[in-house]
């Protein structure tokens, strides 16, 4: 059991007293809980045997394609035909879809009404859950519309990811790689050095990365400066993960951003920051992990196209959040078109 204070709220690791306590003072008027079928089937009853309070169970279809304006209207209309007040709860139960989807329909939903975070996969644990950033995909591209807002609390249980597929659980642990890379030299070590990826102290890898996230969003909730740290591996992964989004071969996050870090660790190398052997350790330790997908590279041009919408790159510039060393990293480094393509062409050279 492990708990993090941030500003305005709590992080709470495998504490269900915590949870109860936090609804026995809350007294909500209505308590909604947004489930998909897979954290219905798999995490809504222990949620109810451990708290057994009166929830309306509103459920969405499973899935990065639903995180939609569209399921967001079901939602606020489900939520409205109760009649709900502004001291109504939302209780995002499921992985970065929900949380990223329901906090957004609780934060506009009257300008607001409270909401926590049950984040049941490990990308959402150590990462969509904490921040407060919420948001939906729009016309393609990802989390295009959405807001900054801190839930009221954020409740992880990692025994939720005993049932979670292994292709989701190495989509999460990307995440930690990241937060390795970007903060703590000897996190990332340890992380490349496991080869057993459901046979890990998870409350306490879970705890250190939240950790990290926290530490990092807190200094600079919103994104001026350091939080941009974050994302690396995620200017070019994201950019891979639209591409792919509509196709028959989607990707889950993770993967994108794996393929996102050694790309930008290339720029890393390229710009002078790390050595040529420690860009070849990151390549190497990725890809055993992630498999080598240069298929998901080819289309070097589309893949700068859809960059150039993204957020953080103004005035068509592109610019990253890289690597100053291994375990440190920079932001807002202004990168060429060219040094983009030659990372793309990295990821793709023969192993
Ligand atoms: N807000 C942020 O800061 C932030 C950060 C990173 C990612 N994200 C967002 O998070 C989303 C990805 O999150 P995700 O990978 O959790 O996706 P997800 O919510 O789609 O969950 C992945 C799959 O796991 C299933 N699942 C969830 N919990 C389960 C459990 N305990 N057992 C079995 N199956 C379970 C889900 O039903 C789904 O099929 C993306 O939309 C991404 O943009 C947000
Ligand atoms: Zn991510």
């Amino acid at each position: 059991m492990k708990n993090i204070s941030c500003n305005n709220y709590n992080i709470h690791i495998n504490d269900w007293e915590a949870l109860e306590s936090y609804l026995e003072k809350k007294s909500a008027s209505q308590t909604f809980i947004i489930v998909d079928s897979n954290t219905e089937k798999y995490c809504l009853h222990q949620f109810l045997e451990k708290t057994q309070i009166d929830v309306h169970i509103i459920k969405i279809p499973v899935g990065e394609s639903f995180k939609t304006i569209e399921t967001c209207q079901k939602v606020w209309a489900e939520i409205l035909r109760k009649g709900t007040d502004r001291h109504a709860l939302v209780i995002n139960l499921g992985g970065g879809v929900i949380g990223d989807l329901g906090g957004f329909c609780a934060a506009t939903y009257m300008r607001g009404i409270s909401f926590i975070q049950i984040p049941t996969t490990l990308l959402s644990q150590v990462d969509a859950s904490v921040g407060g950033k919420l948001g939906v995909d729009f016309l393609g591209f990802k989390n295009m519309i959405g807001l900054i807002q801190e839930p009221e609390g954020v409740f992880i249980f990692t025994d939720f990811l005993k049932t979670l597929p292994v292709d989701q659980m190495r989509s999460g642990y990307a995440e930690l790689l990241k937060h390795g890379l970007i903060a703590d030299r000897l996190t990332w070590k340890s992380l490349t050095e496991n080869t057993d990826i459901n046979n890990l102290d998870f409350e306490s890898i879970v705890y250190q990365s939240v950790l990290i996230k926290k530490q990092v969003t807190e200094q600079d909730p919103t994104e001026k400066g350091m939080r941009k740290i974050l994302n690396f591996g995620h200017t070019i992964g994201h950019a891979i993960e639209s591409y792919w989004l509509d196709s028959s071969s989607p990707l889950l996050h993770g993967e994108a951003v794996a393929i996102g870090m050694v790309s930008e660790a290339f720029l890393s190398y390229r710009i002078g920051n790390i050595s040529e052997n420690e860009l070849f350790d990151i390549r190497n330790a990725i890809v055993k992990m992630y498999g080598h997908h240069p298929k998901y590279v080819k289309p070097a041009e589309e893949i700068l196209h859809i960059m150039k919408a993204d957020k953080k790159n103004q005035k068509g510039e592109y610019r990253f959040a890289l690597l100053e060393s291994v375990g440190k990293a920079c932001f807002d480094i202004p990168v060429s078109s060219e040094y983009v393509e030659e990372s793309l062409l990295f990821y793709k050279e023969k192993l």
